[in-house]
């Protein structure tokens, strides 16, 4: 997989992807990243990215000419790199969309805005789609871009040592993960549920993945209407909650 990432602060990016599970994915050659830095594509002396927009009002608009030559430089040894503008605008990111994005495609090219956006021309002109991390405006695209790149890095075959890593984690099969501990058995007088120190493993195993349904339910109600459950989960579900609502 291949992510060329348009920005105005590569090093500010690259200072994350660097470290730890994805930095290790891409020294191993699992991924690569590349930046390119949009400023270097403007034509004029000062090297200028933004302009007061048309119309008047606050803030400065990206300049489409600029990210369209940095996009064309990308896209002239990668015609069919999926291009996926940072945008609030766009449909909110999960896991549903990390799991396709992975799948589908080998090379992506995100673009990070900036200021008060970007020429809405660039956007009709060369983005295949718009994606937001949230409900909420960042002051740019960097964050949702590291955060896309994250979360489709951690799928892709070797990155993590297995793929049971992150099939078994929340929003996966859309259920949250069961609760997780580790040493030492007893802390501050809380104890670790005895089943995971049992050994049993098909015990284990069936308390896992009521949890995950016993919390999903709790923390994520909106979750659990459309959770893969099979008869004997939902009446499973049915009792706890006939046991536990007032
Ligand atoms: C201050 S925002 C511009 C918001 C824009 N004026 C609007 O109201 O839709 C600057 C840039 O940050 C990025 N950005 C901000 N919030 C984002 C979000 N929730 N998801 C993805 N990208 C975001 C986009 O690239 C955007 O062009």
């Amino acid at each position: 997989m291949r992510i060329s990432i348009m920005t105005l602060f590569p090093e500010a990016v690259d200072a994350m992807m660097n470290e730890s599970i994805i930095g290790r994915a891409r020294r191993d050659g699992k991924l690569t990243i590349c930046y390119y830095q949009i400023r270097d594509y403007t034509k004029n002396k000062q090297k200028q990215v933004d302009d007061y927009p048309y119309g008047g009002g606050m803030g400065m608009v990206m300049y489409a000419d600029a990210l369209y030559n940095c996009w064309a430089d990308i896209k002239a040894t990668s015609p069919d790199a999926y291009t996926i503008f940072m945008s609030p605008q766009g449909s909110v990111f999960n896991q549903e969309k990390a799991k396709k994005l992975s799948t589908e495609h080998s090379h992506l090219i995100l673009v990070c805005g900036h200021y008060e956006g970007i020429d809405e021309r660039f956007i009709e002109e060369c983005v295949d789609e718009e994606i937001s991390i949230g409900d909420f405006v960042l002051t740019g695209g960097e964050i949702p871009a590291m955060a896309i790149t994250d979360a489709i890095a951690r799928m892709l075959p070797g990155v993590l040592s297995d793929e049971e890593c992150f099939s078994e984690e929340s929003h996966f099969d859309g259920l949250l993960e069961y609760p997780q501990y580790t040493r030492p058995s007893v802390w501050h007088d809380r104890e670790v549920p005895e089943v995971l120190l049992s050994g049993h493993h098909a015990n284990i195993k069936k308390w896992r993945r009521e949890q995950s349904i016993i919390r999903t339910y709790q923390k994520r109600p909106d979750m659990i209407e459309s959770a893969p459950l099979t008869p004997k989960e939902k009446k499973f579900l049915e009792n706890f909650k006939k046991e536990h609502e007032i």
